[in-house]
């Protein structure tokens, strides 16, 4: 659909409206204040040990907001966590790959928040086996909590409420110095590799190819519109359904209701509204001072659980330097329309025979945007 000039001056109209009711006013109405009340609730009001660990961990960043964990905890002391099957992204995640890696986020945040509580956490990955075509019902892991002495916050834990996901304009007058991005190379996992870069020839190939990895998934209909679908526009919707890629804001509500921003506009590689996300979202990638990766030598699940917990440690190292950063998944993805940006991605990170590119990232200097929703713990437990 085209945006016509009286639809235009209606949403001038509008927003002179919002001014004249006060924008801050107007602005504040707009947070869906229910969604974000986990980051404030996190660590308090449970006596039980496994739910103060768990009200951090669903903080974890993962694909899509999905938030696909599903945690049973009626066995005592243990926490048996699986995957949420409605939950994952068959389009463009045909593997369970990226759901995996967010559950790994999820499991670091649980052992970081237990440990902060005075409890170690032994995890068993897969206690039954997987799949590694698609996560199935069997447990993705078993957590035993156990009162530790020894247990003590680690470092980066305090940087938990202040973790975004930041998809705003970076500042490209500020580069990375290469000291700040070595700092995100500060991890150890057998099998697993961080790299950065923040060179002129790796900004400009990276930016390049992180484009056509976004053309690619917006212009094949089945995963534009899988996100599509997942969009939650305005409060109400984003209060509904705490998950999914929320477009809030005054703004962006007051496009929606004079029709200009809807699932139908964005999903329609005609409208004006699909042309300016587009050059929007160019604009973004093209402010990457920096690039952020994980590669693993195989590509088991245990290696993709790995990853998220690795990621989340970069995330947090990211916060505590002050860093914005943007996970760029579409090249990494692995249905067939991806499948040559997938080859020219691995070749360009370096990564050999075998090996998987499984987090990409890009990074610069931004204003801090607020967080994202989540569902309540409460709907996440299975039985308690
Ligand atoms: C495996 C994985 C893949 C992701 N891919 C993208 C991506 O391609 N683009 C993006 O903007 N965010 C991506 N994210 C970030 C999530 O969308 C984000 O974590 C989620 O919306 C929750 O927001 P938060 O991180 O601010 O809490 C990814 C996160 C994970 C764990």
């Amino acid at each position: 659909m085209s945006v016509s000039r009286r639809q235009v001056l209606y949403v001038i109209g509008s927003s002179v409206v919002i001014a004249a009711a006060g924008a801050t006013a107007f602005s504040m109405t707009r947070t869906p204040g229910a969604a974000l009340r986990p980051w404030s609730a996190a660590g308090t009001g449970y006596a039980d040990p496994r739910m103060r660990a768990l009200s951090y961990a669903i903080l974890a960043p993962n694909p899509h907001n999905r938030q696909p964990w599903l945690v049973d905890l009626s066995q005592k002391s243990k926490i048996t966590l699986f995957c949420d099957a409605d939950r994952r992204l068959p389009e463009t995640d045909p593997f369970d790959r990226q759901i995996s890696i967010g559950l790994g986020c999820f499991l670091e945040l649980l052992s970081m928040a237990a440990a902060s509580d005075g409890y170690a956490s032994d995890v068993t990955l897969f206690p039954n086996g997987t799949s590694e075509e698609r996560l199935d019902e069997r447990p993705v892991a078993e957590i035993t909590l156990r009162r530790d002495p020894l247990a003590k916050a680690p470092e980066l834990f305090r940087y938990v409420h202040d973790r975004r996901t930041n998809r705003s304009l970076y500042d490209t007058s500020r580069p990375i110095a290469p000291d700040v991005l070595g700092q995100l190379q500060n991890a150890s996992f057998s099998g697993l590799t961080i790299g950065t870069t923040n060179t002129e020839d790796g900004l400009k190939q990276l930016r390049a190819l992180t484009w056509t990895g976004h053309e690619i998934e917006m212009l094949t209909e089945s995963t534009r519109m899988e996100s599509v679908r997942l969009m939650r526009i305005g409060k109400s919707e984003i209060q509904t359904n705490p998950d999914g890629i929320y477009l809030g804001g005054a703004m962006l509500e007051a496009l929606n209701l004079v029709g200009m921003l809807t699932r139908e506009t964005i999903g329609d590689p005609q409208s004006d509204a699909f042309k300016q996300g587009m050059d929007m979202f160019r604009g973004l990638l093209n402010s990457a001072m920096g690039y952020v990766w994980v590669v693993t030598d195989s590509n088991s699940r245990a290696d993709q659980i790995a990853t998220g917990r690795a990621w989340l440690g970069i995330n947090l190292r990211a916060t505590a330097l002050r860093l914005a950063l943007q996970p760029l998944s579409q090249t990494l993805q692995e249905y067939p329309e991806m499948a040559f940006a997938r080859v020219e991605i691995h070749k360009a990170l370096g990564a050999g025979p075998g090996q998987t590119v499984q987090m990409l990232g890009r990074l610069g200097y931004a204003d801090q945007v607020p967080p994202s929703p989540r569902w309540g713990l409460e709907t996440r437990v299975a039985s308690s």
